[in-house]
């Protein structure tokens, strides 16, 4: 098996299961008692921005009240020493891989404490309510910012930069998520593409399980630390 330099990690709603924070494809279908139609798309917020709001308003608030846990806690451990390239790509808009210590990390759906003023297109640290209508720190406009998220047919955040580490990893790795919303789901493929080893650790099969090489099935809590020792103690996958 290959040694491995550079890395990138793909983590989605599944790793933060375990710290008291909602997946998003419930077997009821719902996003904590929400169509994802009603809260996560930009359509959704010109139709209806209170709930839209409130809704964010609620998850940001339910963060204080939630802790990393080990999976969190051993993607950190690995970016502070991982001599080699690494980037965490995280599909989460939790704060939890940030509280870890990740530092090589990247929202590519945005962030819960992050706000976007539509007045003045400037995103500021935010911990607050907005259904609030708080004024914009930048512009001081009220009324005007919106969650820093990206919604279904919204653009992901810095594809450039995780498209260019992709086509350089060695090694892909993707935990928690379904693989059900492009463009992460197909980051597997861009990856092998280039020549990377790949592995999912999840609950369950993945949409996309079939792409990678190796599947290991199972919390990401219970998981994850014992793979990161062993690519620590051998370098290898
Ligand atoms: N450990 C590992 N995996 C888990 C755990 C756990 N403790 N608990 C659940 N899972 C798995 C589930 O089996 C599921 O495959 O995590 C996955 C979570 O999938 P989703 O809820 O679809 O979340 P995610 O893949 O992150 O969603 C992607 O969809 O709505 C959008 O923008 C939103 O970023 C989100 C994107």
């Amino acid at each position: 098996m290959k040694a491995i330099q550079n890395i990138v990690i793909l983590t989605g709603a599944g790793i933060s299961a375990e710290s008291g924070v909602a997946t998003f494809r419930g077997p009821d279908g719902l996003w904590e008692g929400h169509r994802v139609e009603d809260v996560a798309t930009p359509e959704a917020f010109v139709r209806d921005p209170d709930l839209v709001q409130k809704f964010y308003d609620e998850r940001r608030a339910k963060l204080k009240t939630v802790q990393p846990n080990a999976a969190h806690q051993a993607l950190a451990k690995l970016d502070r020493t991982w001599a080699g390239e690494l980037l965490l790509v995280t599909q989460n808009v939790d704060d939890l891989h940030d509280r870890a210590g990740s530092k090589r990390l990247l929202h590519m759906h945005g962030e819960l404490n992050s706000a976007w003023c539509l007045a003045c297109d400037a995103r500021s640290p935010f911990d607050g309510v907005m259904a609030a209508a708080p004024a914009c720190p930048h512009c001081h406009q009220p009324g005007c910012l919106r969650p820093d998220i990206v919604w279904f047919g919204e653009m992901p955040y810095q594809m450039e930069r995780i498209e260019q580490a992709l086509s350089n990893c060695d090694l892909f790795v993707s935990i928690g998520t379904s693989g059900a919303v492009y463009p992460a789901a197909g980051f597997v493929q861009t990856a092998r593409y280039h020549g990377a080893q790949t592995l999912e650790i999840n609950l369950d099969p993945s949409e996309g399980s079939f792409h990678f090489h190796e599947s290991r099935m199972g919390k990401a809590g219970e998981l994850v630390p014992g793979w990161v020792e062993q690519l620590l103690s051998h370098g290898l996958c």
